[in-house]
């Protein structure tokens, strides 16, 4: 197999862990982790989404990484070469254009969302949420999404700061991971200490970490599911693109568990940050996407230095999706530079303008076209529901299989390199039983086929 990738390498294993942990880290953690548990009830859906990461997530990662850097290639062509080395179909191809377009259509959305967040940092520092009441915030956050143009404006922007990235290669990934990823810890430590002075912290705890089983339902088992493949950014071929830029000595198996930690603890500290300021304010955990724009926003503006570290909390939240979304259209700009020989820059051009493009729908499913449903879902939606909760869990479904039952044993214990066989034939056994049929049994379960 080839020594390194035309696209270049990681200078070192530090690197890829922030490269990979920004992937991780982002709109998932801060966004949508807080408010799909506060929908789902808090502790009980936090636990089974804990146990996805290790049962399911943390295997398929580290395949994941395993097959990009032995393929050291974009997914579609890695996954072509590594299945002809296997004797498999080259077929297999069909994996990496899954990916593509499932980055494709999450950043189309990613992007309209990130767009909020930096309407906000704008909006929280310019004080406009002082002394606000829950109305003056629905109103605020009503204003923005009712405005196309607004979204629109900012959707562009967070798409030309990502492409900005992408079109620098490698080393434009790697030097603006290097500075995002300490910023946010910063930011995401500051924030916590200002939640543990909250008369409120010791319940915001409980409703994390206390579980209650009887609000669980087979749906809440998928999001779960659905949502350990989306913040560990695995089942699309981000991760296997990044792990095609790691050099051939790191180990990936400690280096997949440490990322894997690193992405859990931040979510489970956007958590603690964010809960003991809602229940603070008597406000309603459960409220849905709106969670961070809505209620957080009335916290913000009544308590001291609220202005600051509101601020501080939505830049830390681009900063998050920034590092997430160069991740997202990283598969399909190498592909095109590989089969297409196009410049990076013209590679992310046509990428970016396709993206930008659909994410207009997006934009219009907030407004002028909310009313359009197809089985009750807005285009934003079928988006979300459609990428996080199916094509996320057949891409990991399926690199599971490949990497347990189609590349042969000596391949994988070779890039593997796991020292101890315990562990090996644990990693194994995961990958070739365990994940796939979880993720079978759930899926099938929520569509009500079991
Ligand atoms: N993991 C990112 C998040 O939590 C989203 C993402 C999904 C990024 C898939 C890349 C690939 O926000």
């Amino acid at each position: 197999m080839r020594q390194t990738s035309q696209h270049g390498q990681w200078t070192s294993r530090f690197a890829f862990i922030l490269a990979a942990t920004g992937s991780a880290v982002g709109l998932g953690n801060i966004w949508k982790f807080p408010y799909i548990a506060g929908e789902n009830g808090g502790g009980a859906f936090v636990l089974i989404y804990l146990v996805c990461i290790l049962a399911i997530g943390l295997p398929i990662m580290i395949a994941e990484i395993m097959l990009g850097r032995r393929g050291r290639q974009s997914p579609i062509n890695s996954m072509r070469d590594l299945a002809v080395e296997a004797g498999a179909s080259r077929f297999w191809s069909w994996l990496g254009w899954l990916g593509v377009v499932a980055g494709f259509l999450i950043l189309s959305y990613y992007s309209v969302i990130a767009g909020w967040a930096m309407a906000y940092v704008v909006r929280v520092a310019s004080g406009v949420f002082e002394g606000v009441t829950a109305d003056g915030v629905s109103n605020i956050f009503g204003q923005l999404i009712a405005d196309p143009e607004k979204l629109l404006a900012w959707h562009s922007l967070f798409m030309i700061v990502t492409m900005l990235v992408v079109a620098r290669g490698v080393k434009g990934l790697e030097r603006t991971v290097k500075f995002l990823m300490p910023a946010l810890l910063a930011i995401l430590i500051l924030l916590v200490g200002y939640a543990m002075e909250q008369d409120a912290f010791e319940q915001g705890v409980l409703f994390l970490f206390q579980a209650d089983f009887s609000k669980v339902t087979s749906e809440a088992v998928l999001t779960a599911m659905g949502h350990a493949f989306f913040t560990l950014s695995l089942g699309m071929g981000a991760i296997m693109v990044y792990g095609s830029y790691l050099p051939r000595k790191v180990s990936i198996g400690s280096t997949a568990v440490m990322i894997a930690l690193a992405d859990t603890v931040v979510a489970l500290l956007a958590g603690l940050a964010i809960f003991p300021i809602v229940f603070a304010n008597g406000l309603e955990p459960g409220s849905g996407p709106g969670l961070i724009f809505q209620t957080l926003p009335i916290a913000f503006g009544h308590m001291a230095y609220g202005s600051i570290f509101g601020t501080l909390f939505f830049i830390l939240l681009v900063f998050a999706a920034w590092s997430s979304s160069i991740s997202l259209i990283e598969p399909a700009v190498a592909w095109l530079v590989e089969n297409k020989r196009m410049s990076r820059m013209r590679a992310c051009i046509w990428v970016g303008l396709a993206t930008w493009g659909l994410g207009i729908g997006t934009v219009l499913s907030f407004n002028l076209t909310a009313d359009i449903k197809l089985f009750d879902k807005t285009f934003f939606d079928i988006l979300d529901y459609l990428t996080a909760n199916i094509m996320l869990p057949l891409g990991g479904f399926s690199i599971a299989i490949f990497a347990g039952w189609v590349m042969s044993k000596e391949n994988s214990a070779s890039e593997l390199q796991i020292k101890s066989p315990i562990l090996f034939n644990g990693w194994l056994f995961l990958v070739k039983f365990v994940s796939p049929i979880a993720v079978a049994v759930v899926f099938l379960n929520a569509i009500d086929v079991i």
